[in-house]
């Protein structure tokens, strides 16, 4: 099984989202996949310019960039993927602007022009399934710890999924992120212990993938679970006095001490 995962984060293999995507794909790989991840950091990906030129018939399904950057070559390596891997940060509420304009790009292997009906009843247009429908898995970061800070991003694949015939396999959200430290860091897992639980359950989660072909629903909970119960402690800070406290003790927790 080869799985592609890519990375919209500007930090690359620096970030968070790597070192989460790294977890998932050493399980993936002792269960012999073939894994890579593509930083879209490290490429040069020119934002669709809406010019049409690739719905006219001399550059028939052809972006005026095809040639002049990296996207169509990952549009390549996609094709020839059994599994994607999209991995963003949460910037600002949303999906980073580096992975949309990626996904953008897919404007221009899709005729707009010819209509379709998706396999979930969506009204839609045509699209190219090699690169559009690929059966994936969303895996978000963020460093808020509200549940409600992913949501965009996280709609943003079901919808995705719906529209482009894309099965979605696993959806992994991290919220937290800095609790992580990205893996270099040994004290935030003492504190936290459901830490170590979550590295397990990413690893885990890519076993399932070649395994099964899909993640858990069991294994999907431990990797999104709560590291601290924000949901409860968000009921408390509807009362005046526990609000006080608990905004000093966020920031104690976030300076380490
Ligand atoms: C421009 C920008 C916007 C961000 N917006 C949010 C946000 O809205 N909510 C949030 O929880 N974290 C936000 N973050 C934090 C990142 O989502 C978080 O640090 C993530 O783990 C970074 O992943 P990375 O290291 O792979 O880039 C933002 C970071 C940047 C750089």
């Amino acid at each position: 099984m080869k799985i592609l995962a890519i990375n919209g984060s500007y930090r690359g293999e620096k970030g968070q989202t790597n070192a989460f995507l790294e977890l998932l794909l050493s399980g993936a790989r002792e269960e012999g996949a073939e894994c890579e991840i593509v930083a879209l950091a490290k490429h040069k990906i020119h934002h669709c310019l809406s010019c049409d030129t690739c719905h006219t018939p001399n550059h028939y399904l052809k972006c005026v960039y095809s040639e002049k950057d990296d996207a169509a070559s990952i549009f390549d390596k996609i094709a020839t993927a059994d599994l994607l891997v999209y991995a963003t940060p949460v910037y600002v509420f949303g999906i980073s602007s580096l992975l949309k304009t990626f996904i953008e790009r897919f404007y221009s292997t899709c005729d707009v022009n010819q209509f379709r009906v998706t396999k979930s009843g969506l009204f839609f247009h045509h699209i190219d399934e090699k690169v559009c429908s690929k059966d994936f898995v969303s895996l978000i970061c963020c460093d808020n710890l509200d549940k409600e800070m992913p949501i965009n991003t996280r709609d943003y694949f079901r919808i995705y999924s719906r529209f482009m015939d894309a099965k979605h396999v696993g959806e992994l959200i991290r919220n937290g992120g800095r609790l992580f430290q990205r893996g270099q860091d040994q004290k935030e897992e003492n504190r936290f212990p459901a830490i170590a639980e979550v590295y397990a359950a990413y690893k885990q989660a890519g076993r399932e993938l070649v395994i099964d072909g899909h993640i858990h629903a069991r294994t999907q909970k431990r990797a999104n679970q709560e590291i601290i119960p924000v949901s409860f402690f968000g009921q408390l800070k509807k009362l005046k006095p526990f609000k006080k406290v608990m905004v000093q003790r966020a920031k104690e927790l976030f300076s380490g001490n």
